[in-house]
């Protein structure tokens, strides 16, 4: 499958920027799934809408796709309040923090995506605009320096991130409200898909919306790509007038996606790890060079739904296939691991 065309990567394609835009649920009722985080935000926004206070700050830890920047627009919508978007490597400097909390009005949110790869200078300016709503700016050079203290409203930063191990200890602790978002079950991916058709205003079978939605790997955005392809394929189709279930099977066999939802790269990453290390254990780089891809990309959009669905797991030593793994592959476990 072409780089740029996969449905496992976390890039968003420009025609996608529209598509998610006219997708995204704009409040917490229109929200799917994640139920518990959805209840205690509920009452997080109740009682700082009553008490007239901003949020505490929020911190959405997960997979890429399953709905943290949705997520972070909803909570501004439900406290009705101006929201800031910028990520971490787009803030290089002190400066431009101080820019952008600048221009934040009382109770407004600063919605900071990849949070873990804000540099260290400028992390370290956020502990106190966190906790006490300040920032010392240094101003003047050599012995003439000296830091101005620079009130801040009170405001909400709400941090998103795929790799939540990457964030040090400081920051993580000054959110006051810690969320990990887990993998879709199957029947709230299916409700996905039923709303995104009735979006598009494409008729759908319900074994049609069950089966994107079991090929998903749990995760919205990939069903909702999943749904727009297998919606072309409908359409120049003289034989199906709706997605239904024979449409789905045909597309995603074209696409290359298995009936667990998984792609080339899965496989690859699989079979190298059978064929040339005997089912693991092996180290997360040694695969990256043995398959092709960034470490990272294995780590951020691979591993963690074939760690999911129980196909490898780790070890002191590193990564191993399991028995379901080889399974899935049809190839007989070797009697010697004992998993
Ligand atoms: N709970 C949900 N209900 C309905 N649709 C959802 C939900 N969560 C996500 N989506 C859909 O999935 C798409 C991807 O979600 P989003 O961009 O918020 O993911 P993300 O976690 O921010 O991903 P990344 O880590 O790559 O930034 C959205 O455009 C939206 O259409
Ligand atoms: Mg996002």
């Amino acid at each position: 499958m072409d780089e740029d065309n996969r449905l496992v990567s976390n890039e968003v394609e420009d025609d996608e920027t529209s598509l998610e835009g006219s997708l995204r649920p704009q409040l917490l009722s229109e929200y799917i799934g994640q139920k518990e985080i959805k209840h205690e935000l509920s009452v997080y926004i109740k009682a700082a809408k009553q008490r007239e206070e901003s949020l505490d700050h929020v911190l959405l830890y997960g997979p890429p796709g399953l709905g943290k920047t949705t997520l972070a627009m909803v909570i501004g919508n439900e406290m009705a309040v101006s929201i800031k978007t910028t990520s971490g490597p787009a803030i290089e400097k002190p400066g431009d923090l101080v820019a952008l909390l600048n221009e934040l009005k009382p109770g407004d949110i600063l919605f900071i995506d990849e949070i873990h790869r804000l540099p260290k200078i400028v992390e370290e300016m956020l502990y106190s605009a966190m906790e006490d709503f300040y920032v010392d700016i240094v101003v003047g050079q050599g012995p003439t320096a000296h830091p101005i203290h620079f009130p801040l409203p009170p405001f909400t930063l709400i941090g998103a991130t795929t790799r939540a191990g990457q964030l040090s200890a400081p920051l993580r602790d000054r959110f006051g409200i810690v969320e990990h978002m887990s993998y879709y079950e199957p029947a709230e991916l299916e409700q996905i898909v039923q709303r995104t058709a009735n979006i598009f205003n494409t008729p759908i079978e319900e074994e049609g919306a069950h089966a994107i939605a079991s090929r998903s790997r749990g995760t919205p955005r990939i069903a909702n790509r999943l749904f727009k392809r297998i919606r072309d394929f409908a359409q120049v189709s003289e034989a199906h007038d709706s997605i239904d279930q024979e449409i789905v099977d045909h597309a995603l066999k074209l696409l290359g996606v298995d009936n667990m939802g998984l792609d080339g790269t899965d496989a690859k990453l699989l079979k190298t790890m059978i064929n040339f290390y005997n089912g693991g254990p092996v180290g997360l780089n040694t695969l990256a060079a043995n398959i092709g891809e960034e470490a990272d990309t294995i780590a951020e959009m691979y591993e963690p739904y074939l760690l999911q669905i129980g196909f490898i797991k780790r070890t002191s030593r590193g990564r191993v296939v399991t028995a379901a793994g080889y399974e899935h592959l049809g190839v007989p476990y070797p009697q010697n691991l004992n998993d």
